[in-house]
């Protein structure tokens, strides 16, 4: 349209990194005079020393020539103030277009708007980079400033021209008329966009528009999907880098947008949908009120040197590989308990076992030891040197310790090979000496012999007990110390033979 109004100055209020970027694409490629405003010197001098480093790439990338970036770095100044005067220095009112790149705060905006609607003719192109507040309401705030004659003019002139970060690399600008916005306004805006070198969509005045409306419910999805432990930053990122080919992850791109846009820009589309789809994540805000708004903070999902570069590990990975570690540790821990239990389970069983295995031991040996103790005081009894444990003469108690130790088996019953047997005294009248049934409470007597009795026979013995009779007699022979009476072969339980000294009163005849 070779009618439109030529655009040839413009003011950009807000140096951040939309509007240093905005002020970059119309000095370099619409090749404006552009006056930056800001109330803060030092937001101002970083955006002016990022502008002149951007030249400075252009040049060493030869995109631009040295001169064009002497007329690129002629073309930008900056201004002190709010460009609405409240504030330093006010919008000249010879230029033609006002882009505001303040932050995305409703009042904000309402509030510069007004003042911009009173301050400067209706010529002049009021247009917002608002990401979602309506537009409409920008251009009444606008209306609304200006005198009555002037308030639909006013109106008219208020545009959204919506960029995208970071600007000089961003190839599109969404264009929002408000419902005031004039034809003229709409198609100067979108020669304007074109003339920066990008391509131009159009969106009704809709919450989000085009961009947001789409963009920030899956930047909060993502969020969310991080809050609920889902997935790490990085996997999160990955996907979408890897899976659906963006050029970077939602929340690597929540940060280079800043966490406090993304907020403002979801409070927005909430409030003005009452969509609950809308609602910003906790864990956004919860960031937002720490102060970790992404890269210009040097913190956000990832963490960020003074110059926007990601350092290595980003502070999500440092928390995923914080809480891996805890889990390695408390897994770890709970190996070592289960293990501390096992072998405390298995020491016990051990022990038990231990103890079994000794009092088994024990009651062998105490087997063997009374076998023993049975043969060796037999042998003892026998040599007359241990007669303290067995009945004495004239005593009619039985040795019921020796009379009821059964003798293991039948070789025990036979004196050991070798054996002398000194002769019992043969003042031990009542002194019984052999082998005995010890199985009863009387005493039979088998092979049992005394001095004073000799008589006594084996015959009386009870006929189950069975016993080799060469055997009893040798020892009959051998504790009485003579010759017995052949004793006739007889029956004799081996576990049932006693051996020893009784008192022959008791041996039954
Ligand atoms: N400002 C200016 N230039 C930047 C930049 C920044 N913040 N970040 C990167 N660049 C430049 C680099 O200097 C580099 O320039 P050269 O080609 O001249 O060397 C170029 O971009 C490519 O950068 P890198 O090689 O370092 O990295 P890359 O290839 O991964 O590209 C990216 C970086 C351009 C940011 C790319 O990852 C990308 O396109 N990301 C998606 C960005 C996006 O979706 N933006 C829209 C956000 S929505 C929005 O802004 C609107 C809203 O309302 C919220």
């Amino acid at each position: 349209m070779s009618s439109l109004a030529p655009i040839r100055k413009v003011a950009i209020v807000g140096a951040g990194q939309m509007g240093l970027g905005i002020a970059y694409v119309s000095a370099v490629h619409a090749r404006v005079h552009v006056a930056i405003h800001d109330p803060s010197s030092s937001v101002l001098s970083s955006a002016m020393e990022l502008y002149r480093s951007l030249l400075s790439r252009d040049v060493a990338k030869s995109r631009i020539t040295q001169s064009d970036e002497d007329a690129a770095l002629s073309r930008v100044k900056s201004v002190v103030g709010d460009g609405s005067g409240q504030s330093g220095e006010t919008i000249k009112d010879d230029v033609d277009v006002v882009i505001e790149a303040i932050p995305e705060i409703p009042d904000l905006k309402l509030g510069l708007f007004k003042k911009l609607g009173g301050l400067l003719p209706s010529s002049t192109i009021l247009a917002s980079n608002t990401s979602s507040i309506s537009i409409t309401k920008l251009a009444a705030a606008a209306g609304n400033g200006a005198s009555s004659e002037e308030r639909k003019a006013s109106a008219s002139r208020v545009i959204g021209i919506h960029y995208f970060n970071p600007v000089p690399q961003m190839k599109l600008v969404e264009i929002i008329p408000a419902l005031q916005t004039s034809q003229e306004t709409i198609e100067r805006a979108k020669a304007f966009g074109r003339a920066c070198k990008k391509e131009v969509t159009t969106s009704t005045d809709s919450p989000g528009f085009i961009a947001n409306a789409i963009l920030m419910p899956m930047i909060n999805e993502a969020i969310m999907v991080l809050e609920k432990g889902i997935a790490s930053a990085e996997d999160i990122d990955t996907t979408f880098r890897l899976g659906m080919a963006h050029p970077m992850g939602p929340l690597a791109l929540a940060d280079l947008i800043g966490l406090d846009t993304c907020l403002n820009i979801q409070k927005v589309l909430h409030n003005e949908t009452g969509d609950s789809k809308y609602r910003p994540s906790g864990l956004l805000s919860r960031m937002v009120d720490a102060g970790w708004v992404g890269r210009k903070a040097g913190k956000g999902f990832y963490e960020y040197d003074a110059k926007g570069g990601r350092l290595t590990i980003p502070p999500s990975r440092a928390l995923v590989q914080q809480r891996d570690y805890r889990a390695r540790k408390a897994e770890k821990i709970a190996q070592l308990q289960q293990t501390v239990e096992e072998l405390r389970e298995e020491n016990a069983a051990l022990k038990a076992e231990l103890v079994d295995m000794k009092n088994r031991e024990n009651a062998r040996l105490k087997g063997e030891q009374s076998a023993d103790i049975a043969v060796d005081s037999r042998v003892n009894d026998a040599s007359g040197s241990n007669f303290s444990h067995i009945p004495q003469p004239g005593t009619s108690q039985l040795d019921s310790d020796r009379l009821n130790t059964p003798l293991s088996n039948p070789p025990f019953i036979s004196p050991l090979p070798g054996t002398t047997f000194p002769p019992i005294d043969p003042g031990d009248t009542n002194c019984c000496g052999g082998l005995f049934d010890c199985s009863s409470s009387t005493v039979t007597g088998l092979g049992a012999n005394s001095i004073s009795n000799p008589q006594i026979k084996a015959d009386t013995v009870d006929p189950y007990i069975n016993i080799q009779h060469r055997h009893v007699q040798d020892t009959v022979e051998r504790s009485v110390g003579h010759p017995v009476d052949d004793p006739p072969p007889f029956q004799l339980d081996p576990t049932k033979c006693c051996y020893g000294l009784v008192d022959c009163d008791l041996v039954a005849e």
